[in-house]
């Protein structure tokens, strides 16, 4: 069985997530799947997370679902009693971090400067996340990063999109990347889930066609 970093290397993209309403979960979940994405990480930044992991995982229990924006312990605990696979956070928490590393829960934390990323390699963990993308300088910011911890993969978030996922793909210290573009709240909101199967069947075209 692949492991979780091995899943998403392979999938090269990993939609995040932002539902309102965990009515939405299924037909969303669904949209991916159609779409060749059979992952999501569902963020806490609503307060409908937790049931639309839930909802996901009972629907599509093939599904590699985890929870993202994970700022606390009790949000741990919650995601993986939902059926969360992985947990990711937007920066580097040692608390949430060990505690999930002591549970044997999959754990991506955000890193954006050496001292993190120093951080987490103490601690044996091979991927991070590396949010927010752009904003922190990118495909050269990671490089750079990258370059003092030769086995320290990463997984950038944060304005990427169809136009830039893979400049950001055919970097070697990339195992994938998150983001929301085919999954805006919008579409949710309107219903338009054809248009996230597209965009989403988009994605995973841009990614299989990457030097990834
Ligand atoms: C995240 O939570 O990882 C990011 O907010 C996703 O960023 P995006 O919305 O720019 O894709």
């Amino acid at each position: 069985m692949k492991t979780i970093a091995e899943q998403f290397y392979q999938y090269g993209v990993v939609p995040v997530v932002v539902l309102e309403d965990a009515k939405d979960a299924v037909r969303l979940a669904k949209a991916l799947m159609d779409g060749g994405l059979p992952c999501a990480e569902v963020t806490f930044r609503t307060e409908a997370a937790e049931d639309a992991i839930r909802l996901m995982c009972k629907e599509y229990p093939d599904m590699l679902v985890g929870a993202g924006t994970v700022l606390t312990i009790d949000q741990v605990d919650r995601a993986v009693a939902a059926g969360a696979r992985f947990i990711v956070s937007p920066g580097f928490d040692p608390e949430i971090v060990d505690y999930c590393l002591e549970k044997d829960i999959p754990v991506f934390p955000g890193c954006i400067t050496p001292s993190e990323v120093a951080q987490a390699a103490k601690r044996g963990i091979e991927v991070v996340k590396f949010f927010p993308a752009e904003q922190a300088g990118g495909v050269a910011m990671i490089r750079s990063l990258a370059a003092p911890y030769t086995g320290m993969k990463f997984m950038p978030t944060g304005g990427i999109s169809a136009k830039n996922l893979r400049d950001y793909l055919e970097c070697d210290k990339i195992l994938c990347c998150g983001g929301s573009w085919m999954v805006k709240s919008d579409l949710i909101h309107q219903g338009e889930f054809d248009r996230i199967r597209d965009l989403t069947r988009e994605a995973v075209e841009l990614a299989d066609t990457s030097n990834h």
